[in-house]
């Protein structure tokens, strides 16, 4: 988008007028030159956040895309570490990104995940506004089910930006626009900004049997009420060891 080997204006009204999966599949070769790969500086902070609580054994990616989030695993799990995602064109980039030995590559709709009692952490970066509200318990369940007991679920969240902000408005405005396209437009495209606030995120973490808190990613700055711009979410899998 910002760089010249970004999609073209054209690509991306392409891309938004397919499914999600045949979106990304389209995206897929350009993914990583726009804005929409989870940037260096969330992970980094990720990982920050994440060493005091490992080492870790096995590691799962949920939605990995192009593999932006196997650094955080490959920096914190000594066992193997895998990514998931249900686009072919994305999982193909990510084996080229991420030739190395360790990593593996899945192709499942994360809805239904095909591991059971697996993983000691699963991790998740910038794919949750594909999932509408009512689908979050059927989405922690399945995370629940790939860890072992004891294992832990962490992702970014962003907190919510002031009204007084213009990215309070983009992102509004962007969801209005997915909306609107999404009433009269199909295959849906599910993509919106504004439905994983952290508390109701937090509840239905709670519901689904994980043991939750969040901690401030102090890194990544702060909004003038003197709040963290984002914060990891960490749910455990309660549980024997
Ligand atoms: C915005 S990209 C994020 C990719 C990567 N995690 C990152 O941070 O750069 C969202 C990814 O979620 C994947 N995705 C969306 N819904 C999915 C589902 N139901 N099952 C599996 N993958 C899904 C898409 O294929 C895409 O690769």
């Amino acid at each position: 988008m910002a760089s010249s080997q970004g999609p073209s204006l054209r690509e991306l009204a392409v891309q938004a007028l397919s499914s999600v999966e045949d979106g990304y599949d389209l995206l897929a070769p350009k993914f990583d030159h726009t804005a929409f790969r989870t940037p260096d500086d969330v992970l980094d902070a990720t990982i920050d956040a994440l060493r005091p609580l490992g080492p870790f054994g096995r590691g799962l990616d949920v939605c990995c895309g192009t593999g932006a989030g196997m650094r955080v695993l490959a920096s914190v799990c000594q066992g193997s570490i895998i990514g998931v995602d249900f686009s072919t064109g994305m999982l193909q980039q990510a084996r080229r990104a991420h030739p190395q030995a360790d990593a593996q590559w899945v192709r499942a709709d994360v809805r239904a995940l095909p591991f059971g009692g697996a993983f000691d952490l699963v991790v998740s970066f910038g794919a949750f506004g594909h999932f509408l509200p009512a689908e979050r318990p059927a989405l922690f369940a399945e995370v629940y089910r790939a860890l072992r007991p004891g294992g832990l679920f962490a992702f970014p969240l962003g907190t919510p930006s002031p009204m007084t902000s213009r990215w309070y408005w983009a992102m509004l405005g962007f969801d209005v626009a997915m909306r609107v396209r999404n009433a009269v437009w199909r295959p849906r495209f599910v993509m919106y900004y504004r439905t994983w606030p952290l508390d109701a995120v937090c509840n239905d973490l709670s519901a689904s049997g994980f043991a939750v808190t969040s901690v401030p990613l102090t890194a990544l700055g702060h909004r003038k009420n003197g709040s963290a711009r984002y914060r990891l979410v960490l749910a455990r899998r309660v549980g024997e060891c």
